[in-house]
C-alpha cells in the first residue's frame, strides 16, 4: 500500500498462470490465489457471467512503465491517486488482479453484472474489493471496481460479514494490536 513496500528485486515464490480461458494475455498469480481465481472465474462462466483477469502479477519494471506512462499523461499529483509507484504496488506480491467482462472496458466494469456477482461474490474465494469510495481516505486511491486482492477465504469471508472498509482497517485491529 502507500505504507509498505516492496524491493526491486522482489519476485513472489510460486508464481502460475492463469489459464487462458479466463485471461488476457498471459496474467500470473501466486499459486493459491491462481487456483482461486480460477474457480471464481469457472463459477461465474457456470452461472452466466464473464470474468477475466487482465493485469494481474507486475514487476518491478513494468509497474515502473505503467506508472511513468500514467504522470505524463496526467500529473504527478493526479497518477499518485490511481497508480503505484514502483515498489508500491500489490500487483508485485502476485496477489492482486484486474479484471473486465471481455466486453466492455475495466473502467466500466461497474455497469456490469459481472460486477454486481462480484460484489456478492467473490469474497467466497478470498478475493476482496480493495479501492473504493468508502475506503479512499484511507488507501489513498481512487475507487477501482476491477481491482481485487487475494486474502485467502477466512479473512475474505471475515471482511465481507463484518463489512471492513479496507485492508488497512482489518490489518490494524486483527493482526497488530494482536501481536
Ligand atoms: N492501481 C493500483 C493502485 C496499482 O497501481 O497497484
Ligand atoms: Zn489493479
Amino acid at each position: 500500500n502507500k505504507f509498505l513496500y516492496l524491493s526491486p528485486t522482489f519476485i513472489p515464490d510460486n508464481l502460475e498462470t492463469i489459464s487462458s480461458k479466463y485471461s488476457s494475455g498471459t496474467q500470473k498469480l501466486v499459486k493459491d490465489a491462481k487456483d482461486s481465481f480460477e474457480e471464481m472465474a469457472k463459477d461465474a462462466k457456470s452461472q452466466g457471467y464473464t470474468i477475466r483477469a487482465i493485469s494481474a502479477y507486475r514487476s518491478y519494471d513494468r509497474q515502473t512503465t505503467i506508472y511513468n506512462k500514467y504522470v505524463k499523461e496526467n500529473g504527478l499529483a493526479d497518477a499518485n491517486t490511481f497508480s503505484a509507484k514502483p515498489g508500491f504496488s500489490e500487483h508485485q506480491t502476485g496477489l492482486a488482479v484486474d479484471v473486465d467482462n471481455n466486453s466492455l472496458s475495466f473502467t466500466k466494469f461497474k455497469n456490469t453484472k459481472e460486477f454486481t456477482w462480484m460484489k456478492e461474490n467473490s469474497y467466497k474465494y478470498g478475493f476482496i474489493i480493495r479501492y473504493t469510495d468508502e475506503n479512499n481516505y484511507i488507501t489513498g486511491y481512487v475507487k477501482e471496481e476491477w481491482h481485487y486482492r487475494y486474502v485467502g477465504k477466512d479473512i475474505a469471508k471475515f471482511i465481507y460479514d463484518n463489512k471492513i472498509k479496507s485492508y488497512e482497517e482489518y490489518y490494524v485491529k486483527h493482526i497488530e494490536n494482536k501481536k
